[in-house]
């Protein structure tokens, strides 16, 4: 152990400075509760100068402990990515364990699931980020070994200022060997309930497939506008079992959040939950690959930005806004116009790994949007 403490000393940072950033673990301070402890929100003293972080507290009656801890620090060190939590430091002092991580301002996807501020198009940009951490995961490159999550769901989502996803919580994460089509282990179950495999529950075998399942089960969320389980005058309501009956029978439009469902692209709609059910599959080799589901949630999006850019009129969420007629007059080429600045600005400010090997949906779509204005330019 002293040689893993030794490898990250850089990361370490005082208690006396966390106890400064969190006013001793103020009660005010405290924003969340998960497996791990108690989550404080904190201005930390940093290299960086004051920055805003998220502290994570182990209070070990919860049940998780030192291997969590570690396997967290180790994770976040080796895997970085845009849409990976960024784990800033660490505190193993005085019998207190605790882990610093970049703030997410707004906290985790869970709690906007029916939030009437996420359009459908915010929906598929928050999926896309998610699935390409987890498909990052999954697939390292280079010699990194995959890593099986093992605790895909909404509140190990967090959003940043701009609703870019990063997947947060690694401790309960393994380590599976790249490369390979079919990764095996077998390991004790662990997950969350109504997001974990139920082939995983019934054989302890782990298969990326189990993640690729939580995931399913995640868009699903996002697109009813609940969480998995919930629980109506006390009995527990299973979203993938309603699920399971109302997409054979083509009825998952009724399941829709109701507030989503008016401005929605049929296409972006097909592509998003054909997607989503093959995540959900019972035999795993049905089930998709995470770089697939990112090329159909690419896919999703940009039928969605299609019917904007192309409709007279649309409805986003509760708002309608206007739009020039079918043929591509001014009225049109200012509304791309706007609608490209306004995109290559969210580009400048949250993409900062321009070299990701996937090309993100928005960036392609945006590709498209400044082709049809030069050609309306010329
Ligand atoms: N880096 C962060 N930035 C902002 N908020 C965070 C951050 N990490 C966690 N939180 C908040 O704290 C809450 C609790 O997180 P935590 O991961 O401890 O529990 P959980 O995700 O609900 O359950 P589990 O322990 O099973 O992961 C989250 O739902 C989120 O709102
Ligand atoms: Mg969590």
């Amino acid at each position: 152990m002293m040689h893993l403490i030794n490898k990250f000393e850089h990361l370490k940072i005082q208690l006396e400075a966390i106890k400064l950033a969190t006013d001793n673990f103020a009660d005010e301070n405290c924003i969340g509760r998960g497996g791990f402890g108690k989550v404080y929100k904190g201005e930390l003293l940093h290299s960086k100068g004051k920055i805003v972080v998220a502290l994570k507290r182990l209070d070990p009656k919860f049940g998780q402990g030192n291997p969590e801890f570690w396997k967290e620090i180790i994770m976040l060190s080796v895997y970085k990515h845009e849409n990976i939590v960024s784990l800033l430091g660490f505190c193993d002092e005085s019998n207190e364990k605790i882990l610093v991580y970049e703030y997410a301002s707004r906290r985790s996807l869970d709690s906007y699931l029916n939030d009437d501020d996420l359009t459908w198009i915010r929906r598929l940009h928050i999926c896309i980020g998610a699935a390409r951490g987890l498909a990052y995961l999954h697939n390292p490159g280079g010699t990194q070994q995959r890593v099986l999550h093992r605790d895909i769901k909404s509140s190990n989502i967090l959003l940043d200022e701009n609703w870019n996803a990063k997947i947060s919580d690694l401790g309960l994460s393994k380590f599976g060997p790249a490369n390979q089509q079919y990764t095996f282990l077998v390991s004790n179950v662990v997950g969350t309930l109504g997001y974990i495999d139920p082939l995983y529950i019934e054989t302890g075998l782990l298969t990326k497939e189990s993640d690729v399942y939580s995931f399913g089960v995640v868009l699903f969320e996002v697109l009813c506008g609940r969480l998995c389980i919930s629980n109506e005058n006390g009995i527990h309501q299973s979203l993938t079992a309603l699920v399971r009956r109302y997409y054979p029978q083509n009825k998952i439009s009724e399941m829709i959040y109701s507030n989503i469902k008016d401005g929605m692209d049929p296409r972006s709609l097909d592509m998003f939950t054909t997607i989503a059910y093959q995540c959900l599959k019972g035999d795993v080799e049905e089930r998709p690959l995470m770089t697939d589901v990112v090329i159909k949630l690419q896919s999703a999006l940009e039928h969605q930005f299609g019917l904007i850019l192309s409709n007279s009129t649309y409805k986003e969420g509760n708002k309608t806004k206007e739009k020039s007629g079918p043929s591509k007059g001014r009225k049109w080429y200012r509304r791309t116009k706007e609608k490209s600045n306004e995109m290559q600005s969210n580009f400048a400010t949250n993409c900062v790994d321009h070299s990701h090997p996937v090309e993100s949906g928005e960036r392609r779509t945006l590709r498209l949007l400044l082709k049809s204005l030069k050609k309306y330019e010329r």
